[in-house]
């Protein structure tokens, strides 16, 4: 797992679009990986900026998104469809028939969840994986005991997580319990992950998935076992680390 502390969101923005543009020049049918959260949308602006500036081409591209909430309605503005959708598709040229997620509102659930995975295997699998991680750990919406091997299911989000996440929804109470997402299994299987972090609520779950030991209770620290983990920390992430 490489490491790199940089000077704020900006600078680690401008480094996971490198990684981006990098793999879609030389592969233009690339397959990206998408989270939602906040983290990441400086890295969404950047890609649609060179899009706009530099002409940077998603036309053959597709993306996966890692997870969505079970029970919002079609097209309620925080789920990850519409976030993904508003946040970065809709603002480069990747065709929306390209871009997936989870269905969260499938009548059949473990069917649902088979086909996703069925869908990234016949894309090809994930080239780039972009990542956050919550304060408890979690990537994707793995928490915390999570299985190692798991594959894409549903999952009960943890009090902490709703808490965190509560920001965008109009009161606690709206955050739905229950996600749609990517196992750990299927974010190791991505060709590289490159993981985002930024400011010092982060610090604790930084230090325990670069530092500690790989174990189910923090599900990040199993990027330590992937060969291709890059880890974008903004200095506040980093300042738990030894
Ligand atoms: C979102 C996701 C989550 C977030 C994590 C951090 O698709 O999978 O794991 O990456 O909860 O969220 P932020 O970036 O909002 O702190």
């Amino acid at each position: 797992m490489e490491v790199v502390i940089l000077n704020g969101s900006k600078q680690i923005a401008r480094l996971a679009a490198d990684a981006a543009e990098d793999l879609l020049r030389r592969k233009p049918d690339a397959v990206l990986g998408l989270a939602t959260g906040s983290t990441p949308l400086p890295v969404y602006d950047e890609l649609a900026a060179r899009h706009e500036r530099d002409g940077l081409d998603f036309s053959r591209a597709s993306g996966f998104a890692l997870d969505e909430y079970v029970g919002l309605p079609p097209g309620h503005p925080e789920s990850y469809r519409e976030v993904v959708r508003r946040e970065f598709t809709n603002r480069v040229n990747i065709r929306p028939e390209n871009v997936h997620g989870p269905d969260g509102a499938a009548a059949d659930i473990p069917g649902a969840c088979r086909a996703y995975e069925e869908a990234i295997a016949a894309a090809g699998g994930v080239d780039l994986q972009i990542l956050g991680v919550g304060t408890d750990g979690h990537i994707a919406f793995n928490e915390p005991g999570s299985s190692f091997a798991s594959r894409t299911r549903i999952k009960s989000l943890l009090e902490q997580t709703r808490r965190d996440n509560a920001r965008f929804f109009s009161s606690l109470a709206d955050v739905p319990h229950h996600v749609l997402t990517q196992g750990l299994g299927t974010i190791m299987d991505a060709r590289h992950v490159i993981l985002l972090a930024t400011g010092a609520q982060k610090a604790q779950a930084v230090r325990d998935f670069v530092e500690g030991p790989v174990a189910a209770i923090c599900p990040a620290s199993i990027l330590q076992f992937h060969p291709h983990a890059t880890v974008l920390l903004d200095e506040a992430a980093a300042s738990a680390l030894k």
